[in-house]
């Protein structure tokens, strides 16, 4: 069955469909008895596929022939195949889709002044403050220092918020910190093979050098640390106090051009791209 060329006139089930066939009634009497094969249960791939914005249901369709698409990790080439939005992780080109429409997450440029909370008894301007009732129950993922601006999630996926923020995914967070003093030649090295600070070691996953002028240099750390003030700290250790600090990507979510202050949406591909780094 897998081989045999689409014919448009097949009715086995999962081949050969059509709107029409889709939208005909059926009497309950002439359901035939489910088969151990015959998944009527979930929606059809090209349909979910298309409610995602992949394409449209045909374009979609030709996607699955080409054999771009995935559940669960196979190749899917059949058409009709059903799936549950769910719980079934589906890919496109190998890259995973969040398919669920009950489940929200956003970036935010978050500016300095602004605490990582959701609010504040003491009336400080908060994120909750900028997230306003975009989705109920949102947390936001890992904090920013009152003083650092730049890349924040807030999801209302408990289970992402916590993966992402747990060290022990390894989620890798880019900072871009203006430093004053001059960088070591050998820095790069060091921070990789990792210096000891007062609550423990920490290693980076890359640095380098982004421009150097008057005295004053923006460096880019790369790290998974998630420890209070680590950046600050880890580059005050080695002589580069910060003056200024913005976080610009979390894991594959990069903070791009969004001005300060604002706050955008993820689309599928991205949070498909969270979940997979932490393995759900
Ligand atoms: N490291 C810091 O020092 N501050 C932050 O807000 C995030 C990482």
């Amino acid at each position: 069955m897998n081989s045999a060329p689409h014919d448009e006139n097949t009715t086995d089930a999962g081949e050969g469909w059509s709107e029409d066939m889709e939208l005909a009634p059926v009497h309950p009497g002439d359901r035939e008895p489910a088969e151990p094969d015959d998944e009527r249960e979930g929606e059809r791939l090209q349909k979910v596929l298309a409610r995602a914005g992949v394409g449209s249901r045909r374009v979609c369709e030709d996607m699955i022939d080409a054999g771009r698409i995935s559940v669960n990790g196979r190749t899917v080439t059949v058409q009709g195949m059903r799936v549950d939005p769910l719980r079934d992780k589906i890919a496109v080109d190998g890259a995973r889709l969040e398919l669920r429409d009950d489940r929200v997450t956003y970036a935010l440029n978050k500016p300095t002044g602004v605490i990582t909370a959701m609010s504040d008894d003491r009336n400080r301007p908060t994120i909750g403050d900028m997230v306003g009732d975009l989705a109920p129950g949102l947390v936001h993922v890992g904090r920013l220092d009152q003083d650092t601006e730049g890349l924040l999630l807030v999801t209302n996926d408990g289970e992402l918020a916590h993966r992402l923020a747990h060290p022990s995914y390894e989620v890798r967070k880019t900072y871009l910190a203006q430093v004053s003093g001059s960088v070591p030649r050998d820095l790069a090295k060091r921070l990789r093979a990792g210096v000891e600070l007062d609550d423990g070691p920490v290693r980076v996953d890359s640095f380098r050098v982004v421009d150097t002028h008057a005295g004053q240099s923006v460096v880019e750390v790369v790290l998974h640390e998630g420890r209070k003030h680590i950046v600050r700290r880890l580059l005050a250790h080695v002589g580069l106090p910060v003056s200024r600090l913005t976080r610009t990507a979390v894991g594959p979510v990069k903070l791009e051009r969004m001005r300060v202050g604002s706050i955008r949406r993820l689309s599928r591909a991205e949070v498909g791209a969270l979940q997979e780094q932490v393995g759900l």
